[in-house]
């Protein structure tokens, strides 16, 4: 038997549904923000990844699926989605149709990572990048935004992370500093943080194992430079005024080189060690850093495999059908699917009984189903002209014109989610 290759897997009905009411709640809040939809390809140059996630990134250095193609070509599987997005930003010339661009994506990302509770090999995201806006009320106004996604899907109890890493002027000093603190002490880190120590000393400061010497290191926020502690002071009151909460996070650094300035994440308590369900934060530089023009940029995605974990159970439970059609004989499973293909045209959802069974045995597959009501279809109600429609919630019923599908779909309508 064949199975779905380690840390990948089939999402099946039953599921599903959950996955594609956070898509369409998504959408549907995304747009009232004005973002609009792109579709970028599943695979990019790979030089793509090396010159904006960056080089020295565990997703470079270790995650991605890269390949060479049948023309010799270095191809990767997206890590993640704001490169391609951005690529495609330039490629498109899109600034000189817009001053700023608001545009989101869905869809599966690719890397190479231990396999771990909330980490997969495929995985999916929603993402969302903005171009051409650098105001401080930006980058408030999308973390509103996704926290109001969040609460409407069912979700709370969610902790925002926020913190400022300041432009290459300020980090640069920081990660300098940085780095002579840490020259006694680098021996007392994990293997990692020794890797990371020449190669990118940010990121010890987001250690998950050595958290205790981390608190003690220095904080970027207390060392960034006038226009960034201008810009982080705005974004967080801009925050305020929009009543959203947060938790100031100095070892905030994110896992790839293009953040500059605010970075955020969003945790959720249950999730164990990969308890991040989003990130994101500003990217000024990146635009002309692929190629064009100097556009500054700010957004985040969620990671779709880990919000479906901590959805409220009865979130995005499929939609139950209107009628099951109870039906007894052949002539009255003739007439049964007729009505059936009347009632589906005028936008009901119908469930015919799949087998010719006994009326017990079809009922109670018609209460099991969940369908708000039976429509009973044997000879005798035909020979009458009639189904008899039953409310499964109360039992009443009622007998209905079959002549007259209009009366049957207003009936049915009546009471519907
Ligand atoms: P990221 O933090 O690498 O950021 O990923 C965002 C989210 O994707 C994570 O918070 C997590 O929920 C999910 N995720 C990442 N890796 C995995 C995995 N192996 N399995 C399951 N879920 C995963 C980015 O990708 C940036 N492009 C976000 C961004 C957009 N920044 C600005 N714009």
């Amino acid at each position: 038997m064949y199975r779905a290759v380690e840390a990948t897997r089939d999402i099946l009905p039953g599921e599903i549904e959950r996955w594609q009411f956070i898509e369409q709640t998504a959408r549907d809040i995304f747009a009232r923000y004005g973002f609009r939809e792109i579709r970028t390809p599943i695979f990019e140059f790979t030089d793509l990844f090396k010159r904006s996630v960056g080089e020295a990134t565990d997703i470079v250095s270790k995650e991605m699926y890269t390949f060479t193609d049948r023309g010799d070509r270095s191809l990767t599987l997206r890590p993640e989605g704001t490169a391609p997005t951005v690529r495609a930003y330039v490629q498109h010339s899109i600034h000189k149709a817009e001053e700023s661009t608001r545009w989101y994506y869905a869809g599966p990302m690719f890397r190479y990572e231990r396999k771990q509770k909330g980490r997969y090999r495929q995985f999916a995201q929603i993402g969302v990048e903005v171009l051409g806006a650098d105001e401080p009320h930006v980058d408030a106004e999308v973390i509103e935004m996704v926290m109001f996604f969040l609460a409407s899907v069912g979700l709370s109890g969610l902790v925002l992370h926020l913190n400022s890493i300041g432009c290459k002027t300020c980090r640069d000093a920081f990660q300098e500093d940085l780095h002579k603190t840490l020259a006694p002490l680098i021996g007392e880190f994990c293997s990692d943080c020794a890797r990371r120590y020449d190669r990118n000393v940010l990121r010890i400061l987001d250690c998950k194992v050595d958290r205790e010497r981390v608190a003690k290191l220095p904080s970027i926020l207390d060392n960034l430079c006038s226009a960034c502690e201008e810009h982080f002071t705005a974004v967080r009151g801009a925050l305020d005024d929009a009543g959203v909460s947060y938790v100031l996070t100095p070892h905030l650094v994110r896992g790839l080189d293009y953040y500059m300035r605010t970075a955020f994440e969003v945790t959720a308590p249950g999730l164990g060690a990969q308890n991040a369900i989003l990130g994101g934060g500003r990217y000024d530089g990146l635009v002309k850093q692929l190629g064009g023009p100097d556009v500054p940029g700010f957004g985040f995605a969620l990671g779709l495999d880990r919000l479906v974990m901590i959805l409220p159970e009865n979130a995005g439970l499929p939609a139950a059908a209107d009628i099951f059609l109870v039906v007894l004989g052949e002539a009255a499973g003739k007439e049964a699917r007729r009505l059936a293909l009347t009632l589906r045209h005028g936008g009901l959802r119908v469930v015919l009984s799949p087998a010719p069974r006994s009326m017990k045995s079809q009922m109670r597959a018609a209460g099991r189903s969940g369908a708000r009501y039976a429509g009973i279809l044997g000879e005798t109600e035909l020979a009458a002209g009639q189904i008899i429609l039953k409310r499964l919630s109360d039992g009443q019923q009622e007998a209905c014109a079959l002549g007259s599908p209009e009366s049957l779909m207003e009936v049915l309508a009546h009471d519907r989610s």
